[in-house]
């Protein structure tokens, strides 16, 4: 049986259409913020090692699953696994993936927000000039300031959390394609610009080495699978955007005439690229002005600054490169909040304006507690051998990238390979059914999942409980 289903909510207006709108969801702060201070807390080389193989065995098969699934489902993540699970004669329970999705997409915009909202606070320092000359403590200490203040950080995730609203609630794919076509490009080569003031510094080659070396030493101190693959696990689905119905509800946009498989291939080496540099701009900086790189959160708003302080039009880059990562920020925001969106409209019957405005209300309220972990509220734990220093906001993105991201890509793989009958697949991913289907089927069947379970049960203990590792 063929079916060809269309979205009540449109469809892009072509195929570059989608995959600026999915890249756009992809790069964010997941690249320049999140990934370079998860490479300093967990050890530099291995770790950077690690992610790709995860990316390239785990992250890419199920991302081309999550696609393939939302564009055959064509509704809300919960909506779409309600009606697949329903036609492939499957457990209604499956909805509950949707649901998951959209929790998680809560939890993590609510913080991601926190987070944009530094960002926009930094446009505005850097442009006024305040890290001219400025050295690693003046930077560290403007850093602080920011964060200690719950008033300032309750401004900037207001403003964000609205930015984010105002797009949803206008249908993400008016304007997005636009942005997305200059912006990124825009701050492409804005990281290229960091990494040749990189180039210019002392430590060059430290930054190099820690970024591409596993260092063997530090790697005999941790342990590689609660340290270095959970993490590198987490990061691979929360910089793909994958793992909780937001490429999902992009893929259901998505015409049948377009093939996944290139697709996601473009999305993942923009995105590996974007991580990879921003490593490459940040880390000879954090050891040339001797920062430390298991800095954790902060470390990007402390040590760019530095180097923007120092290079010749300084002034003028940070306060662009800011600007730039604020959009990426915001037209990866617009995607976590879609999932939500979408699932409102078509069952509460309310407009997409109040279904946006009710969405952005949960999440904003959700971030007064991180904007809270920052100061008040602020406690620290080891997690993953690495000191965390804010409390609730490590515990969200743990719970949500650590746990929840994986758990429901594993679902997406079951549900894609194991449950759905081969011929749905076939036909729906429009590979035919030669080597190239196959080796996507053997991916998400065996490697994918087997690796999110392995990774999990050597985290939780069970296998040492087990008696399997020393
Ligand atoms: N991938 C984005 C980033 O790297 C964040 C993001 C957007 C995301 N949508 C998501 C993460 C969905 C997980 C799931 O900044």
């Amino acid at each position: 049986m063929s079916i060809k289903r269309s979205s009540i909510h449109g469809q892009w207006s072509s195929r570059w259409a989608f995959i600026l709108a999915a890249t756009g969801s992809a790069v964010g702060l997941g690249n320049i913020w999140r990934f370079p201070y998860l490479v300093g807390e967990n050890g530099g080389g291995a770790f950077v090692l690690v992610y790709l193989l995860c990316v390239v065995l785990v992250g890419i098969p199920i991302m081309m699953a999550e696609i393939m699934l939302g564009r055959r489902g064509r509704q809300s993540p919960i909506n779409t696994m309600t009606s697949l699970a329903e036609e492939e004669g499957l457990s209604p329970y499956w909805k509950l993936l949707g649901w998951m999705g959209v929790l998680a997409g809560f939890i993590i915009l609510s913080y991601y927000s926190v987070i944009a909202g530094w960002t926009l606070a930094y446009i505005f320092r850097t442009g006024a000039g305040v890290f001219v000359d400025a050295d690693a403590a003046l930077s560290k200490s403007i850093f602080t300031e920011l964060i200690s203040d719950p008033e300032k950080l309750l401004a900037w995730h207001t403003c964000f959390t609205l930015m984010t609203v105002i797009v949803v609630s206008r249908g993400v794919k008016n304007g997005l394609e636009q942005a997305v076509k200059f912006l990124m490009p825009a701050l492409f080569i804005l990281l290229l610009v960091m990494v040749g003031y990189a180039m210019s510094t002392e430590k060059f080659m430290d930054g190099l080495a820690y970024l591409f070396v596993p260092d063997l030493e530090r790697l005999a101190e941790k342990n590689f699978f609660s340290d270095i693959f959970l993490p590198a696990l987490g990061q691979a689905f929360f910089s793909l955007s994958i793992g909780m119905g937001a490429i999902m509800i992009y893929g259901s946009y998505l015409s049948h005439k377009s093939s996944i498989s290139f697709n996601c291939f473009a999305i993942a080496i923009a995105d590996t690229t974007v991580a990879i540099l921003a490593g490459i701009a940040i880390f000879p900086i954090v050891f040339t002005y001797g920062l430390e790189p298991a800095g954790g959160p902060g470390l990007i708003f402390i040590s760019l600054p530095i180097a923007f302080g120092q290079m010749p039009f300084g002034t003028f880059f940070g306060c662009l490169f800011f600007i730039l990562l604020l959009f990426a920020a915001w037209t990866s925001g617009i995607s976590l909040l879609e999932p939500a969106v979408t699932w409102l409209v078509e069952n509460k019957n309310i407009s997409r304006v109040k279904a946006s405005a009710l969405a952005g209300v949960v999440t904003w309220v959700l971030g007064l507690v991180t904007v809270l972990s920052f100061n008040h509220w602020a406690f620290s734990f080891t997690f993953a051998g690495a000191v965390k220093e804010n409390g609730f906001f490590d515990i969200f993105d743990i719970l949500t990238s650590n746990i929840m991201l994986p758990l429901g890509g594993l679902l997406v793989a079951i549900f894609a390979a194991w449950m759905m009958s081969r011929t749905s697949t076939v036909e729906e991913l429009g590979l035919g059914d030669g080597a190239a289907y196959r080796a996507w089927r053997f991916a998400v069947r065996y490697i994918a999942p087997f690796g999110v379970i392995v990774i999990f049960l050597n985290a939780i203990g069970l296998f040492k409980l087990l008696g399997f590792t020393e």
